[in-house]
């Protein structure tokens, strides 16, 4: 019989699930929806299908193809799929399916309710408001002028949804520009922009759970580069590179975000909405010196990506029976066991992104055939296109793809990713990476 493992993602995040899967002796042959051509050409010798037109949001379609496959796993990975109700479709067709339901989902689909499920946990976050109405939280705003905050909308916008205001006027403007987020900006949130008592910036980390609707594992922590340039200038993207373990979380600091993901995972399951899958737990470390705490800044429901690239090919339990231990409500029995190297992954995009410009879509990327080769190094591809065998950058500016560098500690994992991404360049120029991950991880030696 051909077990058959489906994963709904089409990043990079989808491209290191599909490594992992596959190298499961109990996988045949791996599907991906959307997926992307890293999956289909270099993921594995097993055989490897694609949807690439495919929607994760067209739940009917995707059910009825599950339906016909008889998968022995489905494992839903993005956000916009787990708000749509994809689980919910699947498992009512009675097939197999790894991932929170629409309701347990909600946690990253409705900022508001997070927020407010977090209060009645006492759980630390930032001070917030829920509005409806322009006019309200501009109101809210000039009765409170003197304070830096971020106007979120509630609703998934593809990470770009929370805007820093760092006084009245750009908080009433970052106000005005939740419209453009249509029905997901409709709600929004007016956020104390966290800090640690001396004005300094908080210590940003993702924590990843997986729950089986009764217990749970904590399987990684990393720290994120969120902008697209260095020194955390430009844009927000969906993360621009990595490092797995955090560096800076000390044993008081996990402990806490252990009792935060229980009493979440407590809570829903009170609430009968119990949570299987991975939680993505993104939290600030702040307070005064020396006694700082982790506050929520988020709950995503499903791998951040980077995070995922640089912390699943540490985890050495095969992947097929991790999920099953989900589904049969058996997480409490196995052990996670990792093999402790640092990773150190860094995004190549391509020039521009997150923005419009065209100017590099369609161009020939050389050097990745060389890259991999290095020792210490993974590849996972992203939005770049494969096409006999060569590699193109696609129509729209993407993150094409994650060099991870592994090793000991972080300077070697550093060293290792920088110099295989040396060999790979697009003529004229046309790579974008940052040049700075990892740098302040390796100044900065002051576990919080
Ligand atoms: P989000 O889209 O919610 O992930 O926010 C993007 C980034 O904005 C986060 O990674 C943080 O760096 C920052 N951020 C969001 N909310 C807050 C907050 N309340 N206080 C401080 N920083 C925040
Ligand atoms: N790396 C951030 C995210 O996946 O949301």
């Amino acid at each position: 019989m051909k077990e058959i493992v489906v994963i709904v993602d089409g990043g990079g995040r989808g491209s290191v699930q599909a490594e992992k899967y596959a190298q499961s002796p109990l996988v045949n042959k791996l599907i991906a929806i959307p997926g992307n051509d890293w999956i289909l050409y270099k993921t594995t010798n097993k055989e490897v299908e694609i949807f690439p037109a495919l929607k994760t949001t067209d739940v009917t379609a995707i059910t009825k193809i599950c339906g016909q496959m008889k998968p022995s796993l489905v494992v839903v990975s993005q956000d916009n799929a787990i708000a749509a109700g994809l689980v919910d479709s699947l498992a009512e067709a009675e097939i197999p399916v790894l991932g929170p339901t629409q309701q347990a989902g909600k946690l990253e689909w409705d900022k508001a309710y997070s927020r407010r499920l977090l209060s009645k946990l006492d759980i630390p976050q930032p001070k917030f408001k829920v509005f409806s109405s322009g006019k309200n939280g501009i109101n809210y705003i000039l009765d409170n002028p003197n304070q830096d905050y971020f106007i979120k909308a509630s609703g998934l916008c593809e990470g770009k949804g929370a805007l820093p205001a760092r006084n009245k006027n750009q908080a009433i403007e970052a106000i005005l520009k939740m419209k453009r987020f249509g029905q997901a900006g409709k709600t929004y949130l007016v956020e104390e922009w966290l800090k640690n008592d001396d004005g300094t910036p908080g210590e940003e980390f993702s924590a990843f759970a997986l729950s089986d609707g009764f217990n749970f594992q904590i399987l990684g922590t990393a720290k994120d580069h969120k902008r697209a340039n260095n020194f955390d200038e430009g844009e927000n993207t969906g993360g621009m590179g990595c490092i797995s373990p955090h560096p800076n979380l000390n044993k008081e600091t996990l402990g806490k975000v252990e009792e935060i993901f229980d009493k979440t995972f407590s809570h829903l399951r009170k609430l009968k909405k119990p949570y299987r899958g991975i939680l993505y737990l993104g939290g600030m470390v702040v307070g005064k010196a020396g006694k700082q705490t982790p506050y929520v800044i988020e709950f995503n429901a499903r791998w951040g990506d980077p995070e995922a690239q640089s912390i699943i090919p540490g985890i050495k339990n095969d992947f097929c029976k991790l999920g099953m231990a989900v589904l049969n409500k058996d997480l409490k029995n196995l052990k996670i066991e990792t093999d402790n190297l640092t990773r150190v992954v860094i995004a190549g995009v391509t020039r521009g992104y997150p923005g419009p410009d065209l100017t590099y879509t369609n161009k020939e990327i050389f050097g990745i055939d060389q890259a991999i080769e290095l020792e210490e190094i993974r590849f996972y591809g992203g939005g770049l296109k494969i096409v006999d065998g060569h590699y193109f950058t696609p129509k729209k500016p993407s993150r094409l793809f994650y060099v991870v560098g592994e090793g000991d500690d972080i300077w070697a994992a550093r060293t290792k990713a920088y110099g295989a991404l040396k060999e790979v360049r697009i003529p004229e120029i046309g790579l974008h990476y940052r040049t700075d991950i990892a740098l302040t991880a390796l100044s900065k030696r002051h576990p919080v």
